[in-house]
């Protein structure tokens, strides 16, 4: 199979193809660029600035809503820029700011998103950086799940045209964008004791939403009312986020959205008896001993 490297933005591999770049040995979307992620490393951080990270299909655009609501008493704009145009995805050169300069003038408290793993992080991570950081994992099978759909999908994504079988083998191999899984959520993992830094799973955040959002708007010095509990809990229900002009991203044109089932345990569609035998002993093997664990169902 070939790899990408430098500028390069297109990839045909032998069995089907996928768009990507390789970046210090991490296989990652050609928009993510040197010079962008260069940028995202150095910028000048503050403590009122809050950066939510994931491996994609986590649960991004639901914490990246929520972290809106949070610092906006749980009101939506009812009108004008979109929920995407508040989040700085400092490593992708599709998105605004552009420069030190533009960063160094947004307002505070500025939201950034990363899909890095932590070695790559916004501004050298939780232990180097004031900034406020937020990882959301998911349990690896809805991810995988979730990200087959999400890259077969549109112009936007990796344009994968395989089977879900390939798929599924790239994404144990550590290949597909952004890398391994488990080096990514387990690097993470591993900071999350930092006083800057707060571990959340999709999984929990389905099962007791209020306990959650408590834990978000603590850790970014935020006291809700109960109202404003109440407003956030509405705006942030799947249903709503699907059909809001803030959230749901239609403004950005053939793009499949961020917003599918929305459940946890839909991996049961897709893999085969021998296929979470396979996963289950490569995952149980390299989590054993991390203290981290998922809910499947
Ligand atoms: P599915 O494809 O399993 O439905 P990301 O935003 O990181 O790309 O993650 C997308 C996943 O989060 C999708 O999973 C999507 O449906 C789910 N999601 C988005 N908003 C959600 C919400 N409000 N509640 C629950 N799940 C949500």
């Amino acid at each position: 199979e070939a790899h990408l490297d430098g500028d390069a933005t297109g990839l045909a591999t032998g069995e089907h193809s996928y768009k990507y770049r390789m970046l210090e040995g991490l296989v990652v979307p050609p928009y993510v660029t040197p010079a962008r992620l260069n940028l995202s490393r150095t910028i000048a951080t503050q403590p009122a600035d809050v950066c939510h990270c994931s491996f994609p299909k986590s649960g991004s655009t639901w914490l990246a809503n929520i972290l809106y609501l949070v610092l906006h008493d749980g009101h939506e704009p009812g009108q004008g820029a979109p929920l995407r145009s508040h989040l700085h995805w400092m490593e992708s050169a599709w998105t605004y700011p552009r420069t030190r300069e533009q960063v160094d003038a947004l307002p505070s408290p500025r939201i950034f998103k990363s899909h890095m793993p932590h070695h790559m992080a916004l501004a050298g991570g939780p232990r180097q950086s004031p900034c406020r950081f937020i990882y959301i994992a998911r349990n690896p099978k809805d991810v995988c799940v979730s990200y087959y759909h999400f890259e077969s999908g549109s112009a936007w994504s990796g344009g994968y045209d395989g089977t879900w079988e390939h798929w599924l083998r790239l994404f144990m191999d550590g290949r597909v964008q952004r890398g391994d899984w488990l080096d990514h959520v387990l690097s993470w993992w591993e900071v999350r004791g930092e006083e800057n830094m707060l571990f959340l799973r999709y999984e929990d955040l389905k099962r007791d939403f209020r306990g959650q959002l408590a834990r978000i708007a603590a850790h970014v010095g935020v006291q809700l009312s109960p109202k404003a509990v109440d407003r956030v809990v509405a705006a942030s229900s799947f249903s709503h986020m699907r059909a809001a002009p803030f959230s749901n991203h239609k403004h950005i044109a053939d793009f499949q959205g961020f917003f599918r089932k929305g459940e946890v345990g839909s991996w049961r569609d897709r893999f085969t008896v021998a296929q979470t035998d396979a996963f289950d002993r490569l995952y149980t093997e390299r989590m054993a001993d991390s203290g981290l664990t998922f809910t499947f169902e």
